[in-house]
């Protein structure tokens, strides 16, 4: 039987494990990413783990999310990462130089390589044909020394592309149709493999809008083969020599298929507050819009701003909306305007700002209240954009900036004085880009030598190793679809506490229940009650490291978010999966009692544990988890594991 793409890459770095479906296997790193948020947690583990020297082909650290300088503290970490780039040998990009995922697709992204990075974007560059996946900060940092990823051998789903996009519609509207149809968990355990004719018709760019989006399904990873067409991109960003062809056998068998016809495809908007609320444009034409954004690391490249240049050039932003470009690259800003479409969007009235995350995280441009702002972000969950309550919508550059020209939603098709943009390859887009920028620092070229910590950055603290009894009160029960933007919210306010983990803490969930952490503190222990898909969204590791600092000893949910999940067991947080009639009678306060010698049933391979509530009923609870992750797990988390080993020789 042949392969599929995604084994034969797996099979070229498997180091552990056979690729049978559901088994852990261990795969080789090639490159490693990592950024400012989850960074500063990298490097301290990194540190931690007693290793002095990246050992992967490359590693680059980014500043991207917070990129702004308010105060010390962000600075300060700024200043931390990139000692630590000089000081342990990855690349440093500067604050300001654009967000992760697109700058390392112009510099580093290559077929066939692996790729590893601690934000859950990091799949970005499958649509080059690089199998890469997002995870916790501390698997980054033990596959930086030279350790494997473990992960579960993904099922791999075939996404067959016919057809070719009609006019307006776009490579958003093809992954918001996949929300559509499979929702914010349709992905989870799963690779998304695009095949078919349809996608020869795509642009690298196009491919990379909808494997980034793919994290939104909760997928593993996303990726497509290469053709003519990464050949090209590649040599417009100075990188042909990194050019190898990909694609799966023939013959290979998928372990599910989905067909997207690109001619039936037309604008899809996805509505407040869920990725996956998608409607044609059409049905809700006519709202009114105050903000429109484009950027973000989904459509924020040169080739998702150009057409937007194109579209409102000799036209003007309706006086009661503001229009913002925040490019995913400074050196997308610096061909915008070198070409002189910077120019022709300020004439218009559009704003401009550097290359950050910023606004997709609730810094800088936060909606004013109870307006609606349409954006070519991937993340619309409650709250993200700054301000409770908010109406953020998703969409593609086209369908923002046809807002921004009349002021509310409008299907493009309905526009009057404005033609389809309709990109070609003879357009200059890419050109030039990852070449010679001057604002990523090499190993070689760092600044100085030795780590260098400001007052805010702390140690990362340790969690003995697992109890032999575990118990404590259900200290909060929460709904379906709970984001690490719930757990620990990415706000500047808070971000700011990152590297200090025990001021973070005191905002755990606080956007759920602002007495949370002093309840868990005075509590001397308890669980968190959740329902399905508990942790979806970014990879941060605080969503796990900040309650187990709290004393939270585990979680009890009917599923988890594949990263999220991984994080609880690195930080020594037992993640036990609940029926949904266990979930509705388990009550906040209830007191639970794991009725086992908790730490030799996790060592010795139990699969089910029966969890007693208020003495009075009993449920079972199934742990889902490798022997690896049993004894990390038994450890006190991923960090004592290691060291642990490390002693043991
Ligand atoms: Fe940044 Fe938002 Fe992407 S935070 S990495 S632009 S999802």
């Amino acid at each position: 039987m042949g392969q599929t793409l995604t084994e034969k890459i797996l099979d070229d770095h498997l180091v552990e494990g056979e690729l049978e479906t559901g088994e852990e296997i261990g795969i080789e790193i090639d490159q490693v990413l990592t950024q400012d948020t989850t960074g500063t947690l990298v490097w301290l583990q990194f540190e931690a783990l007693g290793l002095d020297e990246v050992q992967t082909e490359l590693a680059a650290q980014y500043c991207d999310h917070q990129t702004y300088q308010f105060d010390f503290k962000n600075t300060d970490d700024h200043r931390f990462l990139r000692s630590a780039a000089g000081t342990f040998g990855a690349y440093y990009s500067r604050p300001g130089n654009g967000i992760c995922h697109n700058v390392h697709k112009e510099n580093f992204a290559a077929p066939g390589k692996t790729l590893l990075g601690s934000d859950s974007h990091t799949p970005t560059p499958g649509g080059l044909g690089q199998l890469a996946i997002g995870s916790g900060g501390l698997d980054v940092a033990v596959a930086m020394g030279g350790g494997a990823y473990y992960i579960e051998m993904p099922e791999v789903v075939n996404v067959r592309l016919e057809g070719e996009l009609p006019e307006w519609a776009t490579a958003k509207d093809v992954i918001l149709e996949l929300l559509r149809r499979l929702s914010v968990k349709g992905g989870v355990g799963k690779v998304l493999e695009y095949t078919g004719p349809g996608v020869e018709s795509l642009t690298v760019p196009e491919r990379t809008t909808i494997t980034n989006m793919g994290t939104e399904l909760g997928a593993t990873s996303s990726i497509f083969p290469t053709d003519e067409k990464t050949k090209d991109w590649l040599s417009r960003v100075s990188r042909e020599d990194e050019y190898v062809e990909l694609s799966p056998d023939e013959d290979a068998e998928y372990d599910d298929q989905i067909t997207v016809d690109l001619s039936e495809l037309e604008p899809l908007i996805a509505e407040p507050s869920m990725p996956d609320n998608v409607v044609p444009v059409r049905e809700v034409a006519g709202t009114d819009v105050e903000q429109v954004m484009i950027g973000s690391c989904t459509n924020g490249a040169y080739e998702d701003i150009l057409p937007a240049a194109k579209m409102v050039k000799g036209q003007t932003v309706d006086k009661k909306t503001e229009m913002i470009v925040a490019p995913g690259s400074k050196q997308a800003s610096e061909m915008l305007a070198r070409e002189g479409w910077t120019a022709e969007m300020m004439a218009a009235g559009v704003n401009f700002s550097e290359a950050t995350c910023g606004a997709c995280i609730g810094i800088g441009h936060v909606p004013a209240s109870d307006s609606v702002s349409l954006r070519t972000f991937n993340r619309n969950f409650e709250g993200r954009s700054g301000i409770e309550d908010d109406n953020v919508y998703l969409c593609s550059p086209e369908v923002a900036t046809a807002a921004a020209i009349e002021g509310e939603i409008v299907d493009p098709r309905d526009l009057d004085d404005v033609e389809a943009p309709g990109l070609e390859m003879g357009d200059k887009y890419g050109e030039g880009m990852g070449k010679d920028d001057p604002d990523i620092i090499a190993p070689d070229e760092a600044v100085d030598d030795g780590l260098v910590k400001g007052p805010n950055i702390g140690d990362v603290p340790l969690k003995d190793e697992l109890d032999a009894e575990l118990e404590g009160p259900a200290l909060l029960k929460m709904e379906d679809n709970i984001t690490t933007d719930h757990i620990i919210p990415a706000t500047q306010d808070i971000l700011m506490y990152r590297s200090n983990i025990p001021k973070l803490s005191e905002f755990t969930l606080s956007r759920v229940d602002e007495d949370f952490a002093q309840r868990a503190l005075d509590s001397d222990g308890g669980f968190l009650v959740a329902g399905e898909n508990y942790g979806q969204g970014s990879s941060r590791e605080h969503a796990a490291l900040c309650p187990m600092y709290l004393g939270v000893e585990g979680v009890l949910a009917q599923s988890f978010a594949r990263i999220h999940r991984a994080n609880l067991f690195n930080f020594g947080l037992i993640p036990l999966e609940i029926d949904e009639e266990d979930y509705e009678n388990i009550e906040q306060g209830d007191d639970i009692e794991i009725v086992d010698d908790v730490a030799e049933a996790v060592r010795s391979g139990q699969e089910e544990f029966t969890v007693r509530v208020n003495d009075d009923w009993e449920l079972t609870a199934e742990l889902n988890a490798s022997e690896r992750e049993r004894q990390i797990l038994a450890d006190g988390g991923k960090l004592s594991h290691t060291k642990k080993k490390a002693e043991d020789g």
